[in-house]
């Protein structure tokens, strides 16, 4: 449809008419079935007229549903207006993927991009239009449950993430009008949700501007230069303000600065929390402040419902502001295809073919095994091999739950469990390691192992030559309002490893868990393998990796604490003017009295079965001063000085030594994924533009500091040395 026909349309609407384009709520209010539509109807009142109205649905899927609801939908709607099905497509709709935080592990941005493409091909062929995903906000609270949805700490890593997963999901620009395998992305949640008080849900957000714009705000920016069609808000405050009606944020800075001329939709239901937060008194100011701020949608709650028309009335709010919003979400329909094409990709017949296809979960189970990030290895443990006799225990040893939270569509009976994924693994040469592969005929519990399975455990652990413990968090334990204040393994898990390693010591642990936890406890295994919850494919991948038939490369993107006591740990933080590094022996330098300063596990760590080591870095650059007009060129050589091929993900770190404001200690500004055969080596370079040193200064322009900047090329975060040192002219 023309721009102009919008416009026609939208002059053909009554004001009623366009507050209902400005709701959203579940597929409950359209069932064909009595007793679903009486409970949430009732609750919130709304009247068939009403639901008539409503321009978006929240979660409601199957090819054959979404076609049912249109039809009737558009039949009802007095102008024919189709509706628009939306919903939590996060990590996989059917085919589930490693969970975010496990999936940045690979650091593997075209992964990311496969993901939100078959995803969108899934959720797309079942009758969504959109996704509300990527979600991108950046987290150093490992308490906080949501940490499993992000991608981790660092901002310029999360920005790939978030750009790479809107181009998977929406293709090309201009793709989505006739590619209906394609669905509009939401990127949130904006913004700084990551960044709650103490790592509990939904609390509150105070930081500096210029933290925020530096640091928190760069994610959503990238996913919105990528194309993200939807922003939604987040339930936090910013600087004293609810996001969801705060002006400076969703005005100012989104719409004006990062020019989003996108739809902005409130999340479930944080328009009226407005009223909670005590930033509003009753409905009609919750509506008042989130209209003003620019919130296109509001989601499951009716405050625009219930009390725009008074306030337009009235005079307080301006109908040419419901009047841009309107427009937006018609044009967005307009963009997904869906006045000509009402019921898009959604298509029984197709459905039954590409939902949890061989192909998609065979994509999966080759993302996942990337994923895994190989914290431990001593005296070369892992690989196993095929001889070997393997005791596999632990709660995670048989269990499906795997998937991790927010795999809505996801079938946990489908999920192939460790277990399956070991007993069906089959050497190079066709041995399969059923037999070799036993386990307790009781199911081991996450928090209290029953004396009985402790029993059987050590039995099988004394006649095992290894024995996999596979160990942590049910899903339940992280994800939305799932905060833990510890972060330990369960002590009954504890307890397990206790019993089992004092009869046999060589143990390899599989974590399965959506955080970084505080691994104290499990010292003594001779290997770990963090498989977070990695998804439909887990179990199969993960033998990929133990038996060697895939080399690990992953490493992780949010730092594992020693202990809670040190959160947040994170890698870039800013220099103190007593640095510890600079007087270990000092008393009054920055550091703890009871724990070291560091994290267990740093952002980029992970081990792999080769031996990567690096030259020294040289630089192209004459004097080694770079421009706006030279970037300067760093060329490292990495050898494989090891006998099995591998990929080294090889990371670039700068330091800016001199800024208007602190600057971090080091900070990540490139990344490669380097394969590198047994013995090879191979020479890579990275650019450093002087864009790429920019930051927010205190008048929130985003430039340079010219002077001397430290340039390293490592493994990861930690392991630091042989800088270049190089002068920004
Ligand atoms: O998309 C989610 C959001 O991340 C948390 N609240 C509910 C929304 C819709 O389900």
């Amino acid at each position: 449809m023309e721009q102009s026909n919008i416009e026609d349309l939208l002059r053909q609407m009554t004001l009623e008419e366009k507050i209902g384009q400005l709701t959203q709520i579940t597929g409950d209010f359209y069932s064909d079935k009595a007793e679903d539509r009486t409970g949430p109807m009732s609750q919130l009142g709304l009247d068939d007229e009403q639901i008539t109205n409503v321009g978006t649905v929240l979660g409601v899927v199957g090819a054959s549903e979404c076609r049912r609801i249109q039809r009737q939908y558009m039949e009802r709607n007095r102008l024919h207006i189709p509706t628009m099905f939306m919903g939590d497509v996060i990590h996989g709709y059917e085919t589930i993927f490693p969970i975010p935080l496990g999936l940045a592990s690979s650091w593997d941005t075209d992964a990311f991009e496969e993901m939100a493409r078959v995803s969108a091909e899934e959720a797309s062929v079942s009758g969504l239009s959109a996704v509300f995903s990527p979600m991108v906000d950046l987290v150093r609270d490992p308490r906080w449950g949501r940490v499993m949805e992000s991608t981790g700490e660092d901002p310029f890593l999360n920005g790939k993430f978030a750009s790479a997963m809107v181009t998977g999901y929406q293709g090309e620009p201009g793709e989505l009008q006739d590619h209906f395998n394609k669905v509009a992305a939401c990127v949130k949640h904006f913004a700084a949700y990551g960044a709650v008080t103490g790592g509990r849900d939904y609390n509150t957000v105070d930081m500096s501007e210029q933290r925020l714009r530096d640091v928190y705000l760069r994610g959503y920016h990238a996913a919105i230069e990528a194309g993200a069609r939807l922003v939604m808000t987040s339930f936090n405050t910013v600087g004293g303000i609810p996001a969801t009606g705060n002006r400076h944020l969703m005005q100012d800075i989104l719409r004006d600065e990062f020019g989003f001329d996108g739809v902005l939709i409130s999340d479930f239901g944080a328009v009226k929390e407005l009223i909670s937060h005590g930033v509003a008194a009753d409905e009609s100011q919750a509506a008042s402040l989130s209209i003003h701020a620019g919130v296109d949608i509001e989601m499951m709650t009716l405050c625009y419902m219930h009390t725009l028309e008074a306030l337009v009335t009235s005079g307080a709010v301006d109908e040419r502001l419901i009047d841009e919003s309107v427009l937006r979400i018609l044009r967005l329909k307009n963009e997904l295809g869906l006045f000509e094409h009402p019921f898009r990709g959604a298509d029984e017949a197709r459905e039954k073919e590409i939902v949890f296809s061989t192909s998609h979960r065979a994509t999966a189970r080759r993302i996942t095994a990337e994923s895994l990030v190989l914290l431990r290895n001593n005296d070369a443990t892992l690989p196993l091999k095929a001889s070997q006799s393997i005791a596999l225990l632990g709660p995670a040893a048989q269990s499906p739950d795997i998937l991790g939270a927010w795999s809505w569509r996801g079938r946990t009976d489908r999920a192939v469990t460790l277990m399956q994924g070991l007993r069906k693994f089959a050497s190079a040469d066709g041995e399969s390691m059923r037999s070799h592969v036993k386990t307790t005929e009781e199911r081991c519990d996450y928090f209290v192992p029953t004396e009985s399975v402790i029993a059987a455990s050590v039995e099988l652990a004394k006649h095992a030559d290894v024995v996999i413990l596979a160990l942590g968090e049910l899903s339940t334990m992280s994800g939305e309002a799932a905060s833990r204040s510890n972060i330990h393994l369960p002590k009954g898990q504890i307890a397990l490893f206790d019993a089992v390693h004092k009869v046999n010591p060589h143990i390899v642990v599989v974590l399965f868990n959506g955080r970084p936890l505080d691994l104290s406890g499990i010292e003594a295994a001779d290997a770990i393998l963090e498989a977070w919850y990695p998804g439909t494919e887990g179990g199969a991948a993960i033998a990929d990796v133990l038996f060697g038939a895939v080399n690990p490369s992953g490493k992780v993107t949010m730092s594992f604490p020693e202990s809670v006591g040190q959160i947040p740990v994170f890698y870039d933080e800013d220099n103190t003017g007593r640095p510890y590094e600079q007087a270990p022996n000092e008393k009054y330098v920055s550091k703890y009295l009871d724990v070291s300063n560091y994290a267990a596990y740093p952002f980029g760590f992970g081990l792999s079965y080769s031996h990567f080591s690096y030259g020294s870095p040289v630089v192209s650059v004459s004097g080694n001063g770079f421009s706006a007009e030279h970037p300067a060129i760093i060329r490292v050589s990495i050898t494989n000085d090891s006998e099995v091929d591998g990929v080294e993900i090889a990371q670039l770190y700068v330091r800016d030594l001199v800024g208007e404001v602190v600057r971090p200690v080091k900070q990540l500004k490139g990344f490669q994924r380097v394969a590198l055969a047994a013995g090879e080596t191979r020479e890579i370079e990275f650019e450093l533009d002087e864009k790429d040193v920019r930051y927010v200064h205190l008048d929130d322009s985003m430039r340079s500091d010219p002077g001397d900047f430290l340039v390293w090329v490592a493994g990861n975060s930690r392991d630091l040395s042989n800088p270049i040192r190089l002068h920004l002219e």
